[in-house]
């Protein structure tokens, strides 16, 4: 028994080197962690159970069966996350550049469909030249067997990628299927082509980091949901990510322990400037209504002019969806419709209430915005919250015109509660263009123009910039102080807790894609 033991253990230790110590050495040159060491620092201590130690590939050309590894490129198992089961992944450079071949997939499908059957998130720490070039169309086939997997799983578990190496070809698609994606600055890429073939087909020079890289994607694309600056910090994120979200869509976020206190935000009401046109910037407003540092945004410098992240209210995690006045005065645009309409579906998903800060002056003008196809881009937006059925305020602060009111959380689109503080203007559209437009005659035949003008805008302001109009209509069920927000959110969101929705039969709705 002794030496089959001591047998076992050889084989164990030769597993934990994966590809060798040079190659674990060059991995750290790199300023990266290798897949082992990844696993360890997001798992709570001691709580990683390897499935799989011992795989190898079956692949005999090309010299291959006389090249094995345990493992065969990416650790696989669970463990515990602040006491929370997942399942992780994690490819392992140091094996054949983590390259993906038919047995490393089977050992990620494994672990897909238990977390699907028992219910638990699946974090996939990504670092692979993609398919393992020895094995051809059977790589392909373990690729589509992983993308399959993750339709299958999605809005039933959590799925969360990160990048933490290359990522390329038709590997992509696999994080662009789940759920968030986080990048590490400067060692990840991700591209279906690299540079070569740019360069070929193109004849466009570019870098890998400037193709594809974790900033590329977070502010021009939108591929990632966030970046990070190091290996660690990227592990971080995804713990603090995973902490807002249920194990998986039958059940609720945990809550954390909440004392009631400083309900009252009385540094609200001087966020609003008084001038209408002046920007200011949402972050505050969230501030002054969440739970004090909770609020972990998404897509943070990707179409700024809308907000999306998740945050805790009295404990329990909200999803909150804002307009930022700040960027493009908040106007709803094709990006920012795009953005916003993934984060709905999310949350919508997996049971996390929504809140919505409106501020919205319409929808961005421009030949540009239409012939990109705001039409169904904005549409989705409108359908990812006409569908939702998690409970759903909004708070109008200042702006709701025009089509940009109906979209963002209306009430007559399904919102629970609607809240609007005395700033709010509720319009078609401002009261400049309005009078330009209804009084065009009685401004053109007036002897001062100008003063005609401003006289109507006048007019037009004092009957509709104003929450009054749509409050006499239960549009809004109430016009509230800003500093009572924050107190009357946590009442409202208590109130709806018991929501159910029950939705005609249909085998899936057909969101404008
Ligand atoms: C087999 C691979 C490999 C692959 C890398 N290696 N990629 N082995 N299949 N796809 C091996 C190398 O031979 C080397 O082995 C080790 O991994 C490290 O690679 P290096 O090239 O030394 O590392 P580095 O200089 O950091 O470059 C990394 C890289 C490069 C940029 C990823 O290796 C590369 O370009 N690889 C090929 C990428 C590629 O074309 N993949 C196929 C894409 S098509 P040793 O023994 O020296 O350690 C695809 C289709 C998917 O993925 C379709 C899904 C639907």
């Amino acid at each position: 028994m002794e030496s089959k033991i001591q047998t076992l253990n050889e084989k164990l230790q030769q597993a934990n080197l994966g590809g060798g110590q040079a190659r674990i050495d060059k991995q750290h040159a790199k300023k990266k962690l290798t897949a082992r060491e990844r696993v360890m620092y997001v798992l709570d201590e001691g709580s990683f159970e390897e499935i799989g130690a011992l795989v190898t590939h079956r692949t005999k050309d090309f010299g291959m069966e006389n090249q094995k590894f345990y493992g065969d490129g990416v650790v696989t198992g669970h463990g515990t996350i602040d006491g929370r089961l997942v399942y992780v992944f994690a490819q392992d450079f140091t094996v054949f550049g983590g390259s993906l071949s038919e047995t490393h997939a089977e050992k990620i499908c494994k672990i897909m469909d238990l977390a699907v059957k028992v219910g638990a998130p699946v974090i996939g720490l990504n670092d692979s030249g993609g398919a393992r070039i020895q094995e051809g169309v059977r790589s392909l086939g373990g690729y589509a067997d992983i993308f399959y997997r993750n339709v299958r799983a999605s809005g039933v578990i959590p799925q969360i990628s990160a990048i933490m190496g290359p990522c390329a070809g038709g590997a992509v698609y696999s994080p662009a299927m789940t759920d968030f994606t986080i990048m590490v600055e400067n060692t990840s890429y991700m591209f279906v082509t690299g540079p070569n073939v740019v360069k070929t087909v193109t004849n466009e020079e570019i870098s890998s980091e400037e193709l594809g890289g974790a900033s590329t994607h977070s502010s021009k694309s939108g591929v990632a949901h966030k970046t990070s600056s190091n290996d660690v910090e990227c592990l971080e994120d995804v713990k603090t990510l995973l902490s807002y979200l249920p194990q998986n869509n039958r059940e609720t976020p945990k809550a954390v322990p909440f004392d009631l206190n400083e309900e009252i935000r009385e540094e609200l009401a001087s966020i609003v400037p008084e001038n209408p046109n002046k920007p200011y910037d949402m972050h505050e407003v969230i501030e002054g209504i969440i739970d004090k540092d909770s609020f972990y945004e998404i897509h943070k410098d990707y179409a700024e002019n809308i907000i999306v992240g998740f945050a805790r209210l009295g404990g329990k995690s909200i999803g909150i969806v804002a307009n930022q006045p700040m960027f493009l005065a908040g106007v709803l645009d094709v990006n920012s419709s795009k953005k916003a309409a993934r984060f709905v579906r999310f949350c919508d998903c997996f049971n996390i209430p929504l809140l919505v800060l409106e501020d919205v002056p319409g929808f961005l003008p421009g030949t540009d915005q239409e012939w990109n196809g705001i039409i169904v881009h904005g549409a989705k937006l409108l359908y990812a919250f006409s569908e939702a059925t998690v409970p759903r305020i909004t708070v109008i602060t200042r702006k709701a015109y025009g089509g940009a009111y109906d979209v963002m959380n209306s009430k007559h689109i399904g919102a629970d509660m609607n809240f609007a503080w005395p700033s709010a203007e509720i319009a078609v559209m401002g009261a400049k263009g309005a009078a330009e437009i209804i009084f065009k005659k009685e401004i053109k035949s007036a002897e001062d123009k100008d003063a005609k003008w401003k006289e109507k805008e006048a007019e037009y302001a004092e009957l509709f910039a104003n929450p009054y109009s749509a409050a006499e209509r239960g549009f809004v069920d109430e016009v509230i102080l800003p500093k009572y927000t924050r107190r009357k959110l946590i009442k409202a969101f208590a109130m709806l807790d018991g929501k159910e929705v029950d939705r005609p039969k249909r085998k899936h709705g057909n969101i404008p894609l």
